[in-house]
């Protein structure tokens, strides 16, 4: 028996077969789970093509998480192959180059607002968006990197994470009492698109699998995706609004 045996999901952020989405949703099909996709714009083939690497066949739906068109539709466009919705994974991020790399006095409001409404408010716009689809509860999993910290080079994308991670507590206040779970995954660096259109994201990962008690290993999203599904099975029935860490405990140490 799978962890995720008949669980429906929708997973966003399939945009090559190192995205940790791309993990989460092999691992989900491993594990029993039916799986659709979202993809948006000019990435919308390239996701096609990347699905076809899964173990099974997944259907890719049109979401740009900050169009209110997508958003109006995804409940119909997600019932053309399922009835209903069991889990969603939130794995979005996008910055401007402009705000990242290390000039964070720099940073512009429009270049600014677009990560804050990309990378944060779109945790609720998915979550509202996908809500009538959550008829029986279920789990929302969203991506992090920790925004206790000001870390290098991450600057206006590390405020975003802070606004995502206020935005999941807030989602889970109130989304419980429908017995809607939110809850986020916080990696260590992952060498992805995402992570390398970070200017200086060396100086990020920079020392990690020293600091980790664990080690750590940038090219495996392997543990990552492990975490997403587990908080996307029947396994953490009464948490919700917490964050749990996948970054080789990096996060407990001091110096
Ligand atoms: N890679 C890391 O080191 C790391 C560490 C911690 C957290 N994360 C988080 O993991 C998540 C997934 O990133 P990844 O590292 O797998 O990189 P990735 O580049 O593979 O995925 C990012 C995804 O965001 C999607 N996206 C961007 N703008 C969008 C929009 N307007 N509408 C819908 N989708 C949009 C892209 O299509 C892409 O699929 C992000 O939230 C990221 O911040 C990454």
């Amino acid at each position: 028996m799978g962890l995720l045996d008949g669980k429906k999901l929708l997973i966003t952020g399939v945009l090559t077969d190192h995205s940790i989405a791309f993990h989460v949703a092999r691992l989900a099909q491993q594990e029993g789970a039916e799986v659709v996709l979202t993809s948006f714009g000019r990435q919308f083939r390239l996701t096609q093509a990347i699905a076809k690497r899964l173990p099974a066949p997944a259907p890719v739906i049109e979401l740009d998480v900050t169009n209110d068109e997508d958003l109006a539709a995804l409940a119909d466009r997600v019932r053309e192959h399922v009835d209903h919705l069991d889990g969603v994974v939130h794995s979005i991020g996008f910055a401007p180059q402009s705000v990242m790399g290390g000039n964070f006095l720099a940073g512009q409001w429009a270049d600014v607002a677009t990560a804050l409404e990309v990378s944060a408010f779109s945790l609720k716009s998915l979550a509202v968006a996908a809500k009538p689809l959550m008829t029986s509860g279920g789990s929302i999993v969203g991506l992090t990197f920790d925004a206790s910290f000001a870390w290098p080079v991450y600057d206006w994308m590390g405020v975003a994470k802070a606004a995502f991670e206020s935005t999941s507590r807030y989602l889970a206040r109130d989304l419980g009492p429908d017995g809607i779970r939110v809850n986020l995954v916080s990696a260590g660096p992952i060498r992805t698109t995402a992570a390398k259109s970070i200017p200086g994201f060396e100086k990020m990962e920079g020392g990690w699998p020293e600091r980790a008690p664990l080690g750590w290993d940038q090219t495996n999203p392997e543990p990552t995706a492990r975490a997403v599904a587990a908080l996307l099975s029947d396994w953490f029935p009464a948490t919700t609004g917490e964050i749990v860490h996948v970054d080789g405990g990096v996060h407990a140490m001091g110096l």
